[in-house]
């Protein structure tokens, strides 16, 4: 800054010294003509002073041009320079390219400009800021807000079709339950290999009428009895030990990470169902061998059940209709309700069962209930 102030009183000074030369060249011109009138024209002063005259215009004329070259050095670095920092300052502010580092080159007659630009720039980057973090800020309510409609739309058809069934399941039970006694008297007293086959095929199918029946028959029920504590440990347990029992899980190996004494405001037979749910999809994901893993905690006023396989994981495809009743993709083997129901217990002990891929692959489902 002080240089620059230097140079141009320096300017300055230059060109007032270039201007008093100017007016006083015809003066100084006259008064050498009067002393060379008094010196003798032929001595030694004479000569000087007739050289001294004609030197005189061409000194000017030297001072002259590096007056102009001094001056247009310093205005290009007072003005010229600056004047170009800004423009370019200008062209990013109109690109909307707004970290700009500060200009700061402005020199006397341009820094309040380029002040008055660069507060404009920090406006103009804060408020982008804000406009950003609200545009943040809006996506999320919109995810939010989707999800929860899809919740909403899973929850109405969940009903519609829990109450719906509810009454045929009931009057089907019953018939059933008959057609599946006689089924076992007559497989025991199948006369020949082949009729045992076939009654052993329709027995199967009529299990698995018997579990679509019995998926919507929770799927219309109340969804929970009153809730108390229940110890999520005791209960992940008793359900692994249920479940191992069975051919799905014989060679799964099933890991844990339990919280001690952990416990959920639920009913401990819906919490079961859910648990079994789980476990039985992780093993029947993995074509029975692998590894599940059961993980319980806590966060603020809930806690947490996991269940992670390492099977293939959910496709988006999957995932999207994941919880919705009869969706399977076990055609044959499967109801498309373990989900649907599990959803529906959930949300009916207060909770709610969210499905992700685990880091790793594999499936994770988590269920969240509130601490007791
Ligand atoms: N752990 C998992 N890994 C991969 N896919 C899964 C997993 N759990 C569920 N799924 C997918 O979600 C679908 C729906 O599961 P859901 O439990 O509702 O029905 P299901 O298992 O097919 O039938 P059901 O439970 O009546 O035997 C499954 O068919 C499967 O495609
Ligand atoms: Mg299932």
């Amino acid at each position: 800054m002080k240089w620059r102030i230097a140079s141009v009183a320096f300017l300055l000074g230059s060109l007032a010294t270039g201007l008093s030369w100017l007016t006083l060249l015809p003066t100084l011109l006259h008064l050498m003509d009067v002393a060379r009138r008094w010196v003798p024209s032929e001595g030694v002063e004479a000569a000087v002073l007739s050289r001294v005259r004609g030197f005189l215009p061409f000194a000017l004329g030297l001072d002259l041009l590096v007056l102009v070259i001094l001056a247009y050095i310093v205005l290009e670095f007072t003005v010229g320079r600056p004047l170009r920092a800004t423009e370019l300052a200008v062209g990013q502010l109109e690109r909307l390219e707004l970290d700009l580092t500060p200009i700061s080159q402005g020199g006397p007659f341009l820094s309040r400009i380029q002040s008055a630009l660069n507060r404009m720039a920090e406006a103009l980057r804060r408020e982008q800021a804000l406009t950003r973090s609200q545009l943040e800020a809006l996506r999320q309510a919109n995810a939010r807000l989707s999800r929860a409609q899809t919740e909403l739309v899973s929850a109405e058809r969940l009903a519609t079709v829990g109450r719906l069934a509810a009454g045929v399941a009931h009057e089907v039970g019953n018939p059933l339950a008959g057609i599946l006694g006689y089924l076992s008297l007559a497989r025991m007293r199948a006369p020949t290999a082949e009729l045992k086959d076939f009654l052993d095929r329709i027995d199967h199918e009529v299990h698995r009428i018997d579990g679509i029946v019995r998926g919507l028959l929770d799927l219309g029920r109340p969804r929970s009895g009153p809730l108390a504590p229940v110890d999520l440990g005791q209960v992940v347990e008793t359900c692994v030990r249920l479940v191992r029992a069975g051919p799905e899980l014989s060679r799964v190996e099933v890991g844990f990470a339990l919280a001690p004494g952990l416990l959920a405001r639920a009913d401990p037979g819906p919490l079961s169902q859910i648990v079994i749910n789980l476990l039985l999809n992780a093993a029947q994901a993995m074509g029975g061998q692998g590894t599940v893993r059961v993980s319980t905690g806590r966060e603020a006023n809930e806690v947490w059940l996991t269940v992670e396989d390492t099977g293939p994981g959910l496709t988006a495809e999957v995932m999207a209709r994941l919880f919705e009743p009869f969706f399977t993709t076990k055609e044959g083997k499967g109801t498309g309700l373990g989900l649907a129901v599990s959803l529906h217990l959930a949300q009916g002990m207060g909770g709610k069962l969210t499905a992700e891929n685990a880091p790793g692959g594999g499936a994770r489902f988590t269920l969240w209930l509130t601490a007791a």
